[in-house]
């Protein structure tokens, strides 16, 4: 049925959804500089958002195969592409502020990359997001044979693994953000092993990655702190029971797995892929 395959010319609901949801933000950031909302420190505060942008677009195009599985809803992939050129596209942004911000000191900003880990890491990151979306379009589908294509585009997941570990050493003492977007990716990469070790995942399934990863995120942060920081860990660990502040990151996650899973209880998990739809959607 023609008429139902997706390629990237066209433009269906998704899509238009899709691209109205990733252009939000950008257009929240220009406005903001635009009426010099953000103050002084303005590089630094942009650098900031697009960098949070990049990371939360990055997770929402790896979640988008696992929320159609689990949610029934097959034409959600039409959604993919759009998702992952906007990360890379705020990625890029978030990269090329940081370059304006020290005047385009070609010098200066390879020497602070090599030296500085969380540079290094990020610049790595990119480069993969890079490569990715120089080869998503049809033409490169059709070029690399979607085998091959599929197993190149997997490297998404170490983009993933990357851009949080970039978080997670640029933020130090602070690794609340960080541990919540770490565990949210542990639990896609979790659903994606889940279902190549038994086929499917259903909602028992489910509901073990959410409590596991929750309690892995619980045990990463309390560790992190423990082993990086001067901070006591058994204030760590009471702030997780007592909630003193603010939601540690594990609780989150165990919110999140247990919405999924019962949500996804409801609505069947079961896959609907429209007829005709194509991979390079
Ligand atoms: C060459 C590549 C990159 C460079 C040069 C770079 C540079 C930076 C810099 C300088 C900061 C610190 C800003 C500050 O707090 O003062 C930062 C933070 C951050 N970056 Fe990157 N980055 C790169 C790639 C990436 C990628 C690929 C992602 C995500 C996909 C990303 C996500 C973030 C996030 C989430 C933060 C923390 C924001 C916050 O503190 O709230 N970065 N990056």
């Amino acid at each position: 049925m023609p008429a139902l395959t997706v390629r990237s010319g066209q433009w269906p609901a998704e899509r238009i959804a899709a691209a109205i949801l990733v252009s939000a933000p950008a257009l929240w950031l220009t406005w903001r500089a635009a009426t010099d909302d953000v103050g002084g420190r303005a590089f630094v505060e942009a650098i900031r958002h697009t960098g949070k942008w990049a990371i939360y677009i990055l997770l929402a195009t790896l979640a988008v195969t696992p929320a159609r599985r689990i949610f029934a809803t097959g034409r959600l992939i039409i959604m993919r592409r759009t998702f992952g050129l906007a990360a890379f596209a705020y990625a890029l942004w978030h990269a090329w502020l940081y370059v304006a911000a020290f005047g385009y000191d070609a010098a200066f900003i390879v020497r602070d990359i090599v030296n500085q880990l969380y540079l290094t890491v990020g610049a790595l990151a990119l480069a993969i997001l890079t490569v990715l979306a120089l080869t998503s379009s049809d033409r490169a589908i059709a070029a690399l044979g979607s085998v091959r294509w599929n197993r190149l585009h997997s490297l998404i997941y170490a983009a993933g693994v990357l851009a949080v570990l970039h978080y997670l050493l640029r933020s130090p003492l602070n690794v609340s953000q960080p541990m919540l977007m770490g565990g949210y990716l542990a639990w896609l990469l979790g659903y994606r092993a889940l279902r190549v070790i038994t086929g499917e995942a259903g909602p028992w399934q489910l509901l073990g990655l959410s409590v596991a990863i929750a309690a892995l995120t619980t045990l990463a942060e309390v560790s992190w702190y423990a082993l990086r920081t001067d901070i006591d860990p058994r204030r760590i660990a009471m702030g997780y029971l007592t909630f003193d502040g603010q939601v540690m990151a594990g609780w989150w996650i165990l919110g999140a797995g247990l919405l999924v899973t019962l949500a996804g209880w409801r609505w069947g998990m079961r896959p609907r892929t429209p007829a005709g739809t194509t991979l390079s959607a």
